[in-house]
Formats: structure tokens, sequence, C-alpha cells
């Protein structure tokens, strides 16, 4: 059976998603926007990149949510990004009704399917389409823990001068300054990275881990990041689709796992064909719980703010 996957918002985050997606051969490509000719324009330069790159699906742009019917995965990636001297709760207002409106309308064509929220901030906006929709807890996810995940990986390979791909690290939390990068589990191949850094190089990293998007923010200068940002959101639905099984760092609904109730937040995930199979639960030490509890603090403020 054919797979499916939408994509809503085709700015710089909805249209590298495609592109990952398209690259992936992870199934037919939509590509969602309001704006009349971006997605199609972007989608059909995307699909004639298929007999190049072998790509066998279809990529298709649209104005309409009936394109997007039946589909087994939407990512909502619409709403406006950040630019310098913003942070990610300056975009709550306008981002909150957004992604409702999108969120409303990709579950009402495609009843079934894995809802991964992109847009920020990201950990209140999950939380919103979850409640505007009232789609099961398992299918609703949140992007960040991967794209955090990797900074961090990236910025300890280099540290270390290994392959990035060797490093496993976890990043738990808000996708925010209060994001959790954990020191103690962090390996390259099983070896810890505190017996290869020193504790100030890898107290850096983990503060660039955490100011990762507004390092990019402020290179850029008129938006924010958007090829891992999209890649992160393709591992999620591949992981979804193909039953994998994969675990990655996702926003989800916790319900009593890290002793959180009634928040988005990221912890490690079991990705399959049902969604959100299992939360990875573990114990954390008093110090990691502590840094935890600013998440939730900081999660709990933006949610008050979206009036929800
Ligand atoms: C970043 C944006 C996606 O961290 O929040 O780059």
């Amino acid at each position: 059976m054919r797979k499916k996957i939408t994509i809503i918002g085709a700015g710089n985050v909805g249209a590298t998603t495609a592109h990952w997606a398209a690259a992936k051969n992870l199934g037919d490509v939509v590509l969602l926007d309001v704006v009349e000719g971006v997605p199609q324009g972007k989608s059909l330069d995307l699909w004639e990149c298929g007999p190049v790159e072998g790509f066998h699906f279809k990529v298709t742009g649209s104005n309409d949510y009936r394109d997007s019917a039946n589909s087994d995965v939407v990512i909502i990636a619409a709403g406006i990004a950040r630019k310098p001297g913003m942070s990610r709760d300056d975009l709550l207002a306008i981002n909150v009704s957004i992604v409702k409106g999108c969120a409303e309308e990709a579950v009402k064509h495609s009843p079934d399917c894995m809802l991964i929220v992109v847009t920020n901030p990201i950990d209140a906006m999950v939380h919103t389409a979850f409640k505007a929709t009232g789609h099961p807890r398992h299918k609703v996810i949140g992007m960040a823990g991967v794209l955090d995940s990797a900074r961090y990986r990236t910025f300890l390979a280099e540290a270390i001068g290994v392959a990035p791909k060797d490093v496993t690290a976890l990043v738990m939390g808000i996708h925010g300054d209060n994001m959790l990068p954990l020191v103690r589990l962090a390996n390259v191949a099983g070896v810890p990275v505190t017996d290869l850094l020193s504790a100030e190089q890898i107290a850096a990293i983990v503060e660039r881990t955490q100011k990762g998007g507004i390092e990019i923010v402020n290179h850029l200068k008129t938006g924010s990041a958007f090829y891992m940002p999209g890649l992160a959101a393709v591992e999620m639905a591949e992981a979804v689709l193909t039953d994998s099984k994969r675990v990655l760092p996702c926003a989800a609904y916790l319900e009593g796992e890290f002793g959180i109730h009634g928040y988005f937040l990221g912890v490690p995930v079991v990705l399959g064909k049902g969604g959100v199979e299992r939360i990875l639960e573990f114990e954390l030490t008093p110090e990691e719980k502590t840094a935890l509890a600013l998440s939730v603090t900081a999660v709990q403020k933006q949610m008050e703010a979206t009036g929800l």
C-alpha cells in the first residue's frame, strides 16, 4: 500500500521536510499552504528531481485540504519563524491559531493520521493540536528532541574528533533554553563522553546545544533553521511509516511519566505504526529532576499564554 505524507506549510521548514521525505522514498508527498502557487511550484520542482535522484513517489502542491485526505502522517510546519531578538515564545500568539486550524483540518481529512507538529513553540503547539482535535495521545507528537539531540551529538563529535553518527546522546524536556542535554548518558560507541572531554568542554557544549536554534537565527537574520528540523520530522515519520520501533526523543503527552502530568515534553519514545507505542521511562538523578522541572514550569507558562 502506498503511504501518504502531508506537510502543512510550504516555507523553509515545510519545503525542506518535503525534500527529505521525497529523497527517502517514504510515500506520496502533499505539500499544502494557504499561499497560492508556492506549494505547487516547490513541489513540481521537487518532483522533477525524481529521474535524477530516483524518487518513486509523487510530490504534489495544493491549497486544498481535500488533497491531504487519508494521509498516514501529517506534519504541521505552518506558522511564523523567529527573527533575531525573538524567543520561541514570541511566536505563540500568532502560531496558536494557525496550528489549531491546521490540526483541525488535517484530522478532519485524515482521521487516522499520525500528527507531527514542528511549529514553534513546539511543546505548546503540539498540545494545541492535541486539544483542538481530541486526537488520541499516541497519535500526536512534537518534533524537537531529534533536532536538539542531533545538535548535541554534532558538537560532541566535533570536540572529540569522531564520526557524529557514533555519538549517542539524549536531550529531554522543552524545546527552549531549559532543555536538558543529558551528560551522564552521552557516549561514543559506548564510551562515556565524560571520559573523553573535560567538564568545562562539556558545559560549553551543553550551553551551545540549548542555544542551538538562536545561533542559526542570528546567522540567517531572516528566519530559523530548516535542514535539521525538516530531517527530524521525516525521521519520526519514517519510524511510524516503517513500524521500525526506533527510539527517538519526541514531545509526547505525559500522564505521569517522569512525574509529569498533562503536558507535552521531550522524552524518549518508541515509534511504530501505532504512533507513540511506549515512553521509555528511567530514573533521573536529583539534578536532572530539578532541570526537568524548569522545562515543566516553562511549558506551563506557554500553555497559560495559549488560553486553551
Ligand atoms: C530551532 C528552531 C526550529 O531550534 O526552533 O532551530
